[in-house]
């Protein structure tokens, strides 16, 4: 069977048909799929049956998988055991206590890690359960968010870096430069991805706490327009999950929101990432 990808929308994102992800690939179709991905940044595979093993296995596929930094503490039913490279996102509690990371309600837009001196290129996540509707997962292009911006806006951009943080509240609050055990990075605000060549945006709403070297309050704005511009619906792909859905995103160059989703209802995903091979330039 010929290996396909669908674009699920005008910008971003295609859907992969004709692979198998229960089997090893050999090299011409790890070749092809991931140059599909660079393509569109996105990719869906549905109705993915897979084992822990065949889920890292399948993330293998487009590079080394990373570490965790905190692996998981408690189970769901099924799972009494975990392999070391999976995160569980999910909302289910155990003595009230979620068993996962991330657990509830809306996010919004970040690229994973973006805290780190070395970011993690990419994420896979795998749909175990989910609700009846919400926790729908978006994703914006960063390429075409810093092709369209506004010449001003850029302008004044370009060039620059900015501070990040996974606690931006508690970055905030701090001095300005930061409170010492809030992990941050600075990054350049666009990032040229070192496999395409293309610049995308590299900062978000939800981690991006200020543009370094700049007046607060300046800075404040900017970021403000530009967090408007890179979340334009054009160029975002909202995924309604079903279960056995394995989605895997470019954090060089895409950022991702969810939607929110009902309390009382279980949302359970696996996750993995794969390392980085460059600082950000
Ligand atoms: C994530 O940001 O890695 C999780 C997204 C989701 O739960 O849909």
């Amino acid at each position: 069977m010929a290996i396909e990808a669908i674009p699920l929308s005008k910008h971003i994102g295609a859907e992969i048909r004709g692979v198998d992800l229960t089997k090893p690939w050999d090299e011409a179709t790890k070749k092809k799929v991931y140059g599909f991905w660079l393509d569109h940044l996105v990719l869906l595979f549905r109705g993915q049956e897979l084992t822990q093993e065949q889920f890292v296995a399948s993330t293998g596929n487009f590079g080394r998988l990373a570490k965790l930094i905190r692996p998981a503490e408690f189970r769901p039913p099924g799972y009494s055991r975990l392999l070391d490279n999976i995160m569980l996102i999910s909302n289910i509690r155990e003595n009230g206590i979620p068993i996962g990371a991330l657990p509830d309600g809306e996010m919004w837009f970040h690229h994973d890690m973006l805290h780190v001196e070395m970011p993690h290129k990419g994420t896979c996540l795998y749909s175990v359960e989910v609700p009846s509707h919400g926790g729908n997962t978006l994703f914006a292009n960063g390429y075409r968010a810093y092709e369209t911006m506004p010449k001003d806006l850029r302008d004044k951009l370009e060039g620059k870096r900015a501070f990040h943080s996974y606690n931006l509240g508690e970055l905030k609050r701090g001095d300005g430069k930061g409170v010492p055990h809030v992990k941050q990075a600075s990054h350049p605000m666009f990032r040229t991805h070192e496999e395409t060549g293309r610049k995308a945006v590299y900062f978000n709403r939800l981690m991006t706490a200020r543009i370094e070297g700049m007046d607060p309050e300046e800075g404040d704005k900017l970021l403000a327009a530009a967090f408007d511009h890179s979340e334009n619906p054009e160029w975002v792909y909202e995924h309604v999950w079903r279960p056995h859905d394995l989605l895997l995103w470019d954090n060089r160059c895409s950022m991702h929101a969810r939607t929110d989703f009902p309390e009382g209802e279980r949302r359970l995903m696996l996750r993995t990432t794969i390392e980085g091979d460059v600082r950000p330039t």
